[in-house]
């Protein structure tokens, strides 16, 4: 028997599971991921730290499965997007933790670009709105950084990249620098129509383009693993930004089908087809994902999306900032423990805003606390916004299109909490349908790998052997949360703005 690894390495914790031929889980293990803030608006992940963890959990599941590494026909990897950091080359040591992509340390180089009318070129060439929630800003940070602390470094010898670049660098012994196009597409260095890195943004943001990995299509051969590290060469055959994975194994194929993942953030993403479709309501334009077909071209699955920065996050931040809570579950009983928000609004911008709105200068907001609040209601009401942005951003999405979506797939850690999703079926007036498997991301990433090698043949059928656990259909609150969803959008606005 033969099996297909997914990874899913993501902002809050990194991610292995082993899917079996039918595409069943067949093993799993989890680590969460250390959040390091070094200051109010920065956030780091240490690259070594991610590397040992995905390491762990990969050979956590073979301890426990009892599996060994050379039943692993393939791997696929999706990670976080935008993360990025730069290493030495000979000691494969990295020269800095990698800035996330939350951080707003590079808002004001946004900023400058912005003032210099760069937005309008760079979202040309890009199809993403200037914010420090990209890698450019962040590479260009990084670089400055090593320039000025003189570190000891020939700049001939750094290599850069996202995360995805980083552990397939360190599952393949440093033999491959690349990535694929879902992550290059986020890095705003990449041309969206030509799938390259573009050299008027790599001059711009002063980004020698030796040091950048090469792109190549999500799905098909990066390279091997060291067989040092598992005993066997396996074949890593797939690479994705998690978004892109999650709607990959949605089987969001083709334009119009739409999924939304609630993880660290909220992500909504439109699959648009092969035409590059460009928004006019603030949403990104992306790549889906790459892949060669049998006739030797590559093809290009484009999207759209609304990135919104802080989900998961908001609920960690209850728990690990706050204290209100004991874990992220107690938040759906909390909220169920009152019959309203009792006047309480929050505003989800703990790293700034992002679609529909683009507001790195926003931070978080309650609102509308009197002295009969109690923390129940504060709960909930983190629980309502979560749901209100995802609304405010599908308003954006259906003003982009011909057709309203008429439902909602979803997936993430988050949907598991039954008072969100139905608020959020509430909210929105359309069905939400969760599936068995929250963990889209990695099954997209195993699926693509599978795909990839002939493990799987057939795409559609794989997509459909997913088990839909539950519909929420919209329900008698459903008047109320769109009523209040009114005062939401004033709460936000009261909260843009607010740092230079
Ligand atoms: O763009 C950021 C995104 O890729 C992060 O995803 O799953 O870590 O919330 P996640």
């Amino acid at each position: 028997m033969q099996y297909i690894l997914g990874l899913d390495l993501g902002t809050t914790g990194n991610r292995a599971i082993l899917f079996d031929a039918e595409g069943a889980i067949a093993g799993q293990a989890y680590k969460e991921l250390r959040q390091y803030y070094p200051q109010p608006g920065y956030l780091e992940h240490d690259p070594e730290e991610i590397w040992q963890d995905t390491y762990t959990c990969i050979q956590q599941i073979l301890k426990h499965t009892g599996i060994s590494a050379n039943a692993i026909a393939a791997i696929g990897l999706s990670v976080q997007r935008e993360t990025c950091l730069l290493w030495d080359k000979t000691t494969g040591k990295p020269l800095h933790k990698a800035i996330v992509w939350q951080d707003r340390r590079t808002a004001s180089m946004c900023r400058q670009l912005q003032a210099k009318g760069q937005a309008k070129t760079i979202q040309e060439r890009t199809g993403l709105i200037v914010d420090a929630y990209f890698s450019a800003t962040k590479f260009a940070w990084l670089l400055d950084w090593v320039r000025d602390k003189n570190i000891n470094i020939n700049l001939d010898n750094i290599l850069a990249g996202t995360i995805d670049t980083w552990i397939l660098w360190k599952l393949t012994g440093g033999k491959v620098h690349a990535t694929d196009h879902s992550n290059a597409s986020r890095t705003m260095l990449m041309n969206l129509a030509q799938g390259n890195w573009d050299s008027q943004l790599l001059d711009l943001f002063q980004i020698p383009d030796r040091i950048m990995p090469q792109i190549q299509p999500s799905l098909g051969m990066f390279g091997e693993t060291d067989p040092q590290l598992l005993g066997e060469a396996i074949p890593i055959a797939a690479v994705f930004g998690d978004q892109q994975a999650a709607l990959f194994a949605h089987g969001c194929d083709r334009p119009g089908m739409v999924k939304c993942t609630y993880g660290t953030g909220c992500f909504l993403i439109a699959h648009t087809g092969e035409e590059l479709t460009r928004s006019h309501h603030q949403l990104l334009s992306t790549v889906a994902w790459t892949q060669v077909l049998a006739n030797g071209r590559t093809a290009t699955s484009y999207a759209l999306e609304a990135a919104m920065f802080t989900t998961g996050a908001c609920i960690q931040w209850l728990r690990d900032g706050l204290k209100l809570i004991d874990s992220a579950a107690e938040t759906e009983h909390l909220a169920r423990q009152v019959t309203d928000n009792n006047g309480v609004y929050f505003v989800p911008a703990l790293s700034g805003l992002g679609a529909p709105r683009w507001d790195m200068s926003a931070r978080g907001a309650f609102l509308g606390i009197t002295g009969g609040v109690q923390r129940e209601h504060m709960v909930r009401a983190v629980l309502e916004a979560i749901a209100y942005q995802v609304k405010e951003a599908i308003e954006a999405m259906n003003r982009d299109s011909s057709k309203a979506i008429e439902v909602l797939k979803v997936d993430g850690g988050a949907c598991q909490n039954d008072f969100l999703m139905q608020f959020q079926a509430d909210a929105l007036g359309i069905p939400i349908e969760r599936p068995v498997v929250l963990e889209a991301t990695a099954q997209g990433a195993a699926f693509g790998a599978g795909l990839a090698i002939g493990y799987w043949t057939d795409y559609q059928k794989l997509c459909r052997s997913r088990k839909i656990d539950r519909i929420f259909e919209p329900g008698t609150g459903a008047i109320q949360a769109q009523e209040n969803f009114h005062t939401w959008l004033k709460a936000v606005n009261r909260a843009q703005h607010w740092v230079d």
